[in-house]
């Protein structure tokens, strides 16, 4: 435990966080040249179908080396895109994490399926390829993957399960734009893998996403979806469905895409700084007993999020009293992060098969969904503590926050507690 002597703000003591926070977690950063790319699309008066869009989706082939791209106007289009392309029906089970955004999971219930939660390893809080070997069943199609917060999922397992099984991956890597795995880029390993580009995200575009993939048919598949615009171009059978697609648009617009493209020019750069601010800030959390889920020599992490675990046993301070202490110290902390998604209504009242349009009734359940199932993951999720991921902080700020943990843990026994 750190020793430190000044009291905690929330015992009397003066804020550890005086220095301004605004422009240092302020995101997206905008220039002038982002300012210019959006103007130039506008003033083209091409608002729909602007070349831009093509730009974007050969930047993200190149740097995830795939062969095919399509942009969407979301991430969870995409997704759902995804999905459809890989042939997601009727009572297929998919298995997904319960701790990440619903959109990794709910698309999946249009297509008829059944999402199938399995637990999260503590190491990258990625799907643990244990449990999912455990949730396997004849009716298993495929694997839902994300690359919880920046950090690369462990993929090598992962995909050995997929060919074991002969299921499919749909890698969800909204949150890790420009991660590694092995030297291999995030968004290089899913049958289909997508990106959300959506306002916080790494590569930002206010609302946006992509899907890519190497196999045509999944592409095709996919844009039959979404993307009635692009069947007519095909040399395939799938060409006669240009009149109507199959019943979503999913089209990005330009001016997002633009955005966009200009914004993946300074991905690199960005990530860079936030890999630093964080990683230093870390190695001193990690002093104080906090574990940092700091990149490995062999998986190249990016800070879409930066979430520390917290053991509450080591101290005696429950998590949110920690967390109310920090904030005030000035600390932009919360904890924890994601509802899970396998305690929500939709899931546990019945509501899902009802989207999913299967016949289940509650006599004849299709499949049920307990909310005390994945005791890790609960447990798991509830240590997190969000902190902001410093995309322009310097080290002054940083130093900031890593006193008032210190202050604040070294007082652990005397901060208040809130009752329950
Ligand atoms: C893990 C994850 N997947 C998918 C999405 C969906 O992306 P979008 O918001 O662009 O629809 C998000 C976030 O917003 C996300 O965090």
């Amino acid at each position: 435990m750190p020793i430190a002597t000044e009291l905690p703000a929330i015992l009397g003591g003066n804020q550890a966080i005086t220095l301004d926070q605004d422009e240092a977690n302020k995101w997206p950063i905008i220039s002038t040249h982002d300012e210019q790319a959006v103007l130039d699309v506008l003033r083209s008066g091409d608002l729909s179908l602007h070349p831009i869009i093509g730009e974007l989706e050969e930047a993200y082939k190149e740097r995830t080396g795939r062969k095919f791209a399509v942009t969407h106007n979301n991430g969870t289009s995409a997704i759902l895109a995804g999905l459809h392309a890989i042939g997601i029906e009727p009572f297929d089970e998919v298995i997904v994490p319960s701790a990440t955004w619903w959109s990794s999971v709910m698309p999946v219930l249009h297509c008829g399926g059944v999402p199938v939660f399995a637990e999260l390893e503590p190491t990258s809080l990625g799907l643990d390829p244990e449990d999912v070997e455990r949730k396997i069943t004849d009716k298993t199609k495929a694997i839902v993957v994300v690359h919880l917060f920046g950090m690369p999922s462990n993929m090598d397992e992962l995909v050995e399960i997929a060919k074991k099984y002969n299921l499919k991956i749909l890698e969800d890597a909204s949150h890790a734009h420009g991660a590694t795995y092995k030297g291999q880029p995030i968004g290089s390993f899913g049958d289909v893998s997508i990106f959300s580009m959506q306002g916080n995200k790494l590569c930002p575009s206010g609302e946006g996403g992509i899907l890519l993939c190497d196999d045509e048919i999944l592409y095709e598949s996919a844009i039959r979806l979404g993307h009635y615009e692009r069947l007519l171009n095909l040399e395939s059978e799938n060409k006669y469905f240009a009149a109507t697609g199959f019943g979503f648009k999913f089209r990005m617009a330009p001016m997002a895409g633009a955005l966009a493209y200009s914004q993946l020019q300074k991905l690199d750069e960005r990530n860079a700084k936030r890999n630093k601010n964080c990683e230093y800030l870390s190695r001193k959390l990690e002093e104080f007993g906090l574990e940092t889920f700091l990149s490995t020599g062999e998986t190249q992490r990016v800070y879409f999020e930066f979430l520390v675990r917290y053991d509450a046993k080591k101290t005696g301070l429950p998590i949110i009293d920690l967390a109310n202490a920090l904030q005030s110290e000035g600390a932009l902390v919360t904890a924890p992060r994601y509802p899970l998604l396998h305690q929500q209504p939709v899931f546990t009242h019945g509501v899902w098969s009802k989207l999913a349009r299967l016949p289940a009734t509650e006599e004849n359940p299709i499949h049920t969904y307990d909310p005390m199932d994945l005791p890790n993951t609960t447990a798991g999720n509830g240590c997190l503590l969000k902190l902001p991921s410093f995309p322009s902080s310097d080290t002054a700020l940083l130093d900031q926050y890593a006193f008032a943990f210190e202050k604040v843990l070294a007082h652990a026994n005397d901060i208040p507690r809130t009752e329950n």
